[in-house]
């Protein structure tokens, strides 16, 4: 049996955060993630960084590719009735704005960056399981033939919604609120220049669409379908002939059409498990929660939720307190909801649901009427948008900034 003070399941942006915050903070962990390596690499998921994520990074010291490639957006478009209206984030938040940067690209650093610690990560491990949740965890897994029993101080469940740590809770103590959406969206990844410096959600009687982006020469579209559509349905010519139905505006404005280089469809939810916490296990990131990606909050819930762990974790090593360790599901759980509830407002506000009448649509046409003409309005989207403030300040997480 080895030991570690945090054994953490799944290297995605939650896991991979968390090590590198711990080990900022001298406490020791050990990372497992069942899939390979490139394939972490490679999933193409988010895009949108609240400011608060990007401090982060920075604080962290893993933000030269960030740095280098993000595309800091200081304004956003709502698109409906054929027509553009720009959100000024930045002159409606005092100068706080989003960066569009692969959730990928953060992987890659992260991954990286724990390299360089020298402290474990292992990649493709199987039959991962976690018991002794009460008292004295053990994180089991095997790895290239070899079995490994690993005793933890504590472990943090941050593998995803699919993952073991949550179901491994006994049943009956989490509660469970969960709402499915009936669609999808379909994400396309294309090689063709972005043809608006900004995001671009739209409102279509056809259904939903988003203009995002990559890269300077990389263009990411998504459209809403229903939520059990097959991606083989979609030719690419179909999808062109609906993005741009859906997109093109009357002054001409649509994207630029280029080779698919990836597509997939993904299904909606809202969900979240509360508490956060059993015994030693503490969950974190889409392991316990999942918003619709509308409000683009889930990688950045996953950050903010590593970061009051790690502060938690902190003052339990370094002075023996547990009060942070208790509070940690409350504290979360606040900033979830409110994260929810703004996601569940995007996606209601901009996508047609199937039984939807023809007073809904105008009744939605006047909510985005008046979102985009109301200061009042326009700054609460805004505010939320680029994201609340944080829960705990980052030096009190161990980061000098
Ligand atoms: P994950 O990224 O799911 O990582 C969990 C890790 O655990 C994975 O690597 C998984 O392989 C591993 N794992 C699973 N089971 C096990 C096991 N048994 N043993 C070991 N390891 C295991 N969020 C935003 O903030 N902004 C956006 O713009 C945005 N857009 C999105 C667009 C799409 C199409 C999708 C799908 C998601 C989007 N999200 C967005 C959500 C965001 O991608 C997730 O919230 C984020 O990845 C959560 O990070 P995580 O580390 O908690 O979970
Ligand atoms: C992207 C994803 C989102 O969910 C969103 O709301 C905005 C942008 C993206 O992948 O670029």
């Amino acid at each position: 049996m080895t030991r570690t003070q945090v054994g953490i399941v799944g290297a995605g942006p939650a896991g991979l955060l968390l090590a590198q915050l711990l080990h900022r903070n001298g406490i020791d962990s050990l990372v497992v993630e069942n899939r390979r390596r490139d394939y972490v690499i490679d999933r193409v998921r988010a895009g949108v960084l609240e400011q608060g994520t990007v401090d982060l990074l920075i604080a962290l010291g893993v933000s030269a590719g960030l740095c280098r490639a993000g595309l800091r957006h200081e304004g956003l478009h709502l698109s409906f009735g054929g027509k553009r209206h720009r959100i000024d984030l930045a002159e409606l938040t005092g100068g706080k704005a989003i960066t569009v940067y692969g959730q990928n690209e953060v992987v890659r650093e992260l991954i990286d960056a724990r390299t360089r610690t020298g402290r474990p990560l292992y990649f493709e491990a199987d039959h991962v399981s976690v018991d002794g949740l009460d008292s004295a965890p053990v994180l089991r897994f095997e790895h290239d033939g070899a079995h490994h029993d690993v005793q933890c101080d504590f472990i943090a469940g941050c593998d995803g919604f699919h993952g073991i740590c949550r179901p491994s809770i006994p049943e009956g103590v989490l509660t469970v609120f969960e709402r499915e959406y009936p669609f999808g969206w379909l994400g396309v990844l294309v090689e063709a220049p972005p043809s608006s410096h900004e995001l671009v959600y739209t409102y279509h009687e056809r259904g939903f669409a988003l203009f995002s982006m990559r890269s300077p020469t990389i263009t990411r579209l998504y459209l809403q379908v229903p939520p059990d559509e097959a991606i083989g349905n979609w030719s690419d010519e179909a999808i062109w002939a609906e993005m741009l139905a859906r997109m093109t505006t009357e002054d001409g404005w649509q994207p630029n059409v280029g080779p698919v280089l990836q597509k997939s469809v993904t299904p909606m939810r809202s969900f979240v498990a509360v508490p956060m916490r059993h015994g030693r296990l503490f969950l974190a990131g889409d392991a316990a929660h999942i918003v619709p990606p509308t409000g683009a909050k889930g990688l950045n819930l996953a950050a903010s939720d590593v970061l009051v762990l790690a502060h938690a974790l902190k003052s339990f090593y370094e002075r023996g307190q547990t009060q942070c360790l208790d509070e940690y599901s409350d504290v979360c759980v606040r900033r979830v909801w409110k994260a929810q509830r703004f996601s569940w407002w995007m996606t209601s506000t901009l996508h047609r649901f199937p039984d939807d009448s023809a007073f809904d649509y105008q009744r939605q046409l006047a909510d985005l009427d008046y979102l985009t003409s109301s200061r009042a309005a326009m700054t609460s989207l805004a505010e939320q948008y680029v994201g609340l403030p944080p829960e705990v300040s980052f030096e009190s997480a161990g980061l000098n900034v």
